[in-house]
């Protein structure tokens, strides 16, 4: 039997992504209603471990749904990946009195939730990063919105492409991993992407330039992702040197994906995942995280999710350079 709780910590940490917000009500909302106590922690990791907790009701996170970020604020902790920093966040659940925590982030925040776990604490962690590089779930909370946002930005700079027949590179971000940059060229349309996954040398992307441009194509739109090498203003300056018919021009689309009211996928996903922590936690289960396994969501072990790399689907990059000629 796994001891009673009833006092409940949520917390976000890592890179804020949309959704993270619906996600914090749809837990404080769901533990109210099991009649247990929640509190949030503030800043991430490093308010944990500076004992930063408020308490949470109901009426605390109203309006939330529509917002993007994160009301809890979040942050990056050195201090978490050192065990004088892991103790120290121990001590203040302990102190507190958390029976239980909910942990809402990326990689490094489900590691902490891992060590956390490891450490003796109920922990819950919840996928929410928009790279979608989290091992053991199909979608990660934010991964829609920022999609929609990059999709859009990319129909815009292709209107400028086409009216000046130019190329446009567009570096989008993801870290490591080149799953935005993927799923936002095959639904804008690009004409090439270029992802870390893939290895595609400077000449084939100059060749396919070129012969976009002898095909009277009106524009040539490439999706680089941050992760890339070269990285995307040498490609352009390489692009440019060589007169290929197109001059490129480049769009670092930067934090702009990260922020913005969270889609309706967004929204439902991250209720669902907010909701289901609550009650695996009561059911039981611990040092886990949620998923989304098709349309179910389940759980799967902190351990294999921080020991496993997500692959990035790239059969769709095949998709992708089929679509584009
Ligand atoms: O993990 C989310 C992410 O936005 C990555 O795509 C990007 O590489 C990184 O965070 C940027 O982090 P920061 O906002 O701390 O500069």
């Amino acid at each position: 039997m796994s001891p009673i709780i009833r006092r409940l910590a949520v917390m976000t940490s890592g890179g804020d992504a949309p959704g993270m917000n619906p996600c914090i009500r749809a837990v404080v909302r769901t533990a109210i209603a099991r009649n247990l106590e929640v509190w949030g922690v503030e800043d991430g990791y490093e308010g944990l471990i500076n004992g930063n907790f408020i308490r949470l009701g109901a009426r605390d996170v109203s309006g939330i749904l529509q917002k993007g970020g994160t009301i809890l604020r979040s942050a990056r902790s050195e201090q978490m990946m050192q065990p004088s920093g892991q103790i120290e966040a121990v001590r203040q659940l302990n102190s507190q009195g958390i029976d239980a925590a909910v942990i809402i982030g990326g990689d490094g925040s489900l590691r902490g939730a891992k060590v956390l776990a490891e450490r003796g604490m109920a922990v819950m962690g919840i996928p929410a990063s928009i790279d979608n590089d989290i091992y053991g779930t199909d979608m990660c909370i934010g991964v829609d919105t920022a999609l929609n946002t990059i999709v859009e930005a990319i129909d815009k700079i292709r209107d400028t492409a086409s009216s000046h027949s130019r190329a446009f590179l567009v570096e989008t971000m993801g870290r490591n991993s080149g799953y935005l940059a993927l799923m936002a060229g095959i639904n804008s349309g690009a004409e090439m992407v270029l992802i870390p996954e893939v290895p595609t040398t400077v000449d084939e992307i100059i060749n396919t330039v070129k012969l976009d441009y002898q095909k009277g194509k009106q524009h040539c739109i490439i999706v680089v992702a941050e992760g890339f090498e070269p990285d995307t203003n040498e490609l352009a300056r390489i692009i440019n040197e060589k007169d290929v018919g197109f001059r490129a021009w480049v769009t670092i689309l930067g934090h702009l994906q990260r922020g913005g009211t969270p889609s309706a996928f967004d929204r439902w996903l991250a209720t669902r995942f907010g909701v289901r922590a609550v009650e695996f936690l009561l059911d039981g289960q611990r040092g886990m995280m949620t998923a989304l396994n098709g349309n179910r969501v389940v759980t799967v072990p902190l351990q294999e999710v921080v020991s496993q790399r997500k692959e990035t689907p790239t059969r769709f990059y095949e998709i992708a350079e089929i679509l584009a000629r």
